[in-house]
This record gives C-alpha cells, structure tokens and sequence, in this order.
C-alpha cells in the first residue's frame, strides 16, 4: 500500500556517502526530505541535484536535513558528485543512498509499475527509482508526498516553500493560501471562532467571507 500523509515514514539502515544511517535517529529531531532520483551520470538528474545542493544551506536553515537516493552505488554517486560540482557550481555535502538491493526503494514505493507480460520480475527499466519527495517532520510522520516521471525535473523551490508552509501551519492556526511565499498573508483555519482569533491575532484580520479572514503571517 502506499505511503500517507500522516503515515509515520519507515525506519531502515542503508550505506550513503558519508557512511551506513539509521533513518530515524539520522532524522534525529528535525525535518528531513527523502528525494530519489532515476540513475546517476543522465542529464535531469545531474541539474537537480546540483540545485539541491544550492539550495541545501536553505534548508539546513530551517532545520531540515536533505538525503538523496538512487539504486546506484555508493561509489557511483560519489564520482558523479564531482560531475555535478563541475557543471552545476554547488558542492553535493547532503548524503545519497546508494539502494542496490531496492530496499529502501520498496519500503518507500519509489519504483515504477513493472511492465506487463514479464513473469521474471523486475526488468532494468523498472529498477530504477522516479522522482519521488518525501518531506518528513520531527515527529517521523510523513508531511508531503509528491511523485514525478522519469522524464520531468521537479521545482526544488516548491519543496522550499511547502516546507514553509507546513512549518508555519504546524506552530498557529492559519493556512497559506495559492501561491503563497513566505512573509505573505495568511488565512485563519474556519476551526478557529473570531472568539479565540481576536484572543490568537490581536491585530485584527480582514474578513473577505465569513470562512476567508486574511491575517499578517504570525512570527
Ligand atoms: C535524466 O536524468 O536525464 C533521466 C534519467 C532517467 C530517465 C530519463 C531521464
């Protein structure tokens, strides 16, 4: 079955390039984002790792350790990462996963559909993982989900700004509305009554509707 949000993220052991973890206790009490990518040295995933790695300090501010994987080797991606130093301009200090034997690949649901008619299992092509993101909290509990073709790149500054918003949305009682970026107004949840608002957001919030009050983002 897949994995849900709220579902708490599995646990496993798996050798990266800065040694064997335990997701949980590597976890420890912050935030963390598992992303897989398809294979090593190919040309999508060389551009979305080296952005990772720009944006890695960003989410190191936040508190939120970032750890890639893919079913190659452990030695692979530590020589791919000087590929990716070279054309991208950003270091990889974030570790990866080297998931040979798919452990962590099926425990998280991170590969394809294996193609019909084959009776021999898994083929080359449905061995390797797609573009998966999970965003997990301190809590070990699986916040997002987000699944991409081998085909597409994802928006890294998406992952940014939902972490954001869930970090934000985890502390007050407020949601952020379409295209929301940090800093900008918020929305008091419809749980909360203008009651216990006025006692939450003494400054006061614009009622657009009676179920869409609009309200400074809380600091
Ligand atoms: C790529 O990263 O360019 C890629 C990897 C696997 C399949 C298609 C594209």
């Amino acid at each position: 079955m897949s994995l849900r949000i709220n579902d708490e993220a599995p646990n496993f052991t798996a050798p990266t390039t800065q040694g064997i973890i335990n997701f949980h206790e590597w976890i420890g009490n912050g935030w963390a984002i598992l992303f897989s990518h398809p294979k090593d040295f190919t040309p999508v995933c060389t551009t979305e790792l080296g952005y990772m790695a720009k944006l890695e300090p960003e989410f190191r501010k936040r508190n939120c350790k970032i750890v890639g994987l893919s079913v190659d080797p452990v030695e692979n991606h530590e020589k791919w990462a000087k590929d990716i130093e070279e054309t991208q301009g950003y270091a990889v200090n974030y570790p990866m996963i080297g998931d040979g034997d798919l452990k962590v690949a099926k425990l998280y649901n991170m590969l394809p559909a294996e193609e019909t008619g084959t009776s021999e299992g898994r083929t080359a092509a449905t061995n390797a993982t797609v573009r998966s993101v999970f965003i997990i909290g301190p809590d070990k509990k699986i916040k997002l989900t987000l699944t991409y073709p081998m085909s597409t790149g994802r928006n890294f500054d998406e992952i940014l700004r939902v972490l954001d918003s869930i970090q934000l949305t985890a502390n007050y009682k407020v949601a952020t509305p379409v295209n929301w970026k940090n800093g900008e107004d918020v929305i008091i949840v419809p749980a909360v009554s203008d009651d216990d608002a006025r006692k939450m957001f003494p400054d006061g919030w614009k009622t657009v509707k009676p179920y869409l009050r609009i309200v400074k983002q809380p600091h």
